[in-house]
C-alpha cells in the first residue's frame, strides 16, 4: 500500500505511464498525470480516473512550465509524495545524419525534465522527510543501441542522475530509483520498422515483448512505504535481453 498522497506521473496518460498511473490510483494515490501532446488521451484519462486523478498539460522540458504546473497540482490536489519521471521521446537515426534538434529534443525531454521536476519537488519532500522518486530509464541506456545515440545518452544520464540524487536524499527519507524496461508493447515500439522490431524480439530470451503492466507493478512497489530500503538502484525488466 502506498502512503496516501499525490503521485505525479509524467507522460502519465498513455503507454507505460498510463499503466503506472492506473496502478498508483489502485493503491490509493491521487494521481496527477502530466501530458503535453495528446489531448484525446488526456480526456480519456480524466474520464477513467474520476476523483482518483487528473491530467495536467505542461511541457516537462521547460523549467518555468514545471514550476507553474507543480504549484498548480499542489494547490489543487495537495502534497506530493511520489514522482515518476516517465515522459520520454525517441528521434532515432544515425549520429552522422542526426539533425541538431533531434539531439537537443531527446536530451531535454528525457533527461533535463528529471532535473526540472525534481528541482521543484525535492525541496518539499526534504521538508517533510518523505518521498519516492522513480525514474523510467531503458535497456538502451544500459547497453547502447544502434540508431539511438541521443536516446541512449539521455537514458544513461538518468542512471547517473538517479544514483547521485539517491545519495543526496537518503538521509531525508526520500528514495530514488530507476526502472529500465526493455522492449514493451507501446506506441513507441509500434512505430519501429517491423523487420527491425522482429530482429530485436529474436534477442529476447523470454521470446516476447514486455507489457506496460509489468513495468507498472515494479514502480508501484518502489512507490510504496515497503520499499524504504531500496535506493539508488537500477532495476532491469527486459525479459533477459541484457543482464546488467
Ligand atoms: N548493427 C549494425 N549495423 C546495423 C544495425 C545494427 N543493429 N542495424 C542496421 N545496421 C546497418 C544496416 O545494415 C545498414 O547498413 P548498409 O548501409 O551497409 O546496408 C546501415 O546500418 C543503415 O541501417 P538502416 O538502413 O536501418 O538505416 P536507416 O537510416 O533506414 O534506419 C534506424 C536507422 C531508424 C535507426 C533503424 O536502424 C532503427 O530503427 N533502429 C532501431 C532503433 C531502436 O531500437 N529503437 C527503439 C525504439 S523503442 C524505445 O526506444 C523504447 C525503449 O526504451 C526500448
Amino acid at each position: 500500500m502506498a502512503k496516501n498522497g499525490v503521485a505525479i506521473v509524467t507522460g502519465g496518460t498513455r503507454g507505460i505511464g498510463l499503466e503506472i498511473s492506473r496502478e498508483l490510483m489502485d493503491t490509493g494515490n491521487l494521481v496527477a498525470a502530466i501530458y503535453f501532446g495528446n489531448n484525446e488521451a488526456a480526456i480519456c484519462f480524466d474520464e477513467e480516473a474520476g476523483k482518483r486523478g487528473k491530467a495536467y498539460k505542461f511541457d516537462v522540458s521547460n523549467f518555468n512550465a514545471c514550476e507553474r504546473g507543480i504549484a498548480e497540482i499542489e494547490n489543487e490536489l495537495g502534497e506530493i509524495n511520489v514522482l515518476v519521471n516517465n515522459a520520454g521521446i525517441t528521434r532515432d537515426g544515425l549520429l552522422h545524419k542526426m539533425p541538431e534538434e533531434n539531439w537537443h529534443n531527446v536530451i531535454e525531454t528525457n533527461l533535463t525534465s528529471c532535473y526540472n521536476m525534481c528541482r521543484f519537488i525535492v525541496p518539499k519532500m526534504r521538508e517533510r522527510n518523505y518521498g519516492r522518486i522513480i525514474n523510467i530509464g531503458s535497456i538502451n541506456g544500459q547497453k547502447g543501441q544502434f540508431g539511438q545515440v541521443n536516446y541512449a545518452a539521455a537514458k544513461a544520464g538518468m542512471i547517473g542522475f538517479t544514483k547521485a540524487l539517491a545519495l543526496e536524499s537518503a538521509a531525508k527519507g526520500i528514495t530514488v530509483n530507476i526502472v529500465c524496461p526493455g522492449y514493451i508493447e507501446t506506441d513507441m515500439t509500434s512505430q519501429m520498422k517491423p523487420e527491425v522490431l522482429d530482429s530485436i524480439i529474436r534477442q529476447i530470451p523470454v521470446a516476447r515483448m514486455g507489457k506496460p503492466r509489468e513495468v507498472a507493478d515494479i514502480v508501484s512497489f518502489l512507490a510504496s512505504e515497503k520499499a524504504a530500503f531500496i535506493t539508488g538502484s537500477t532495476i532491469s525488466a527486459n525479459g533477459g535481453q541484457y543482464l546488467a
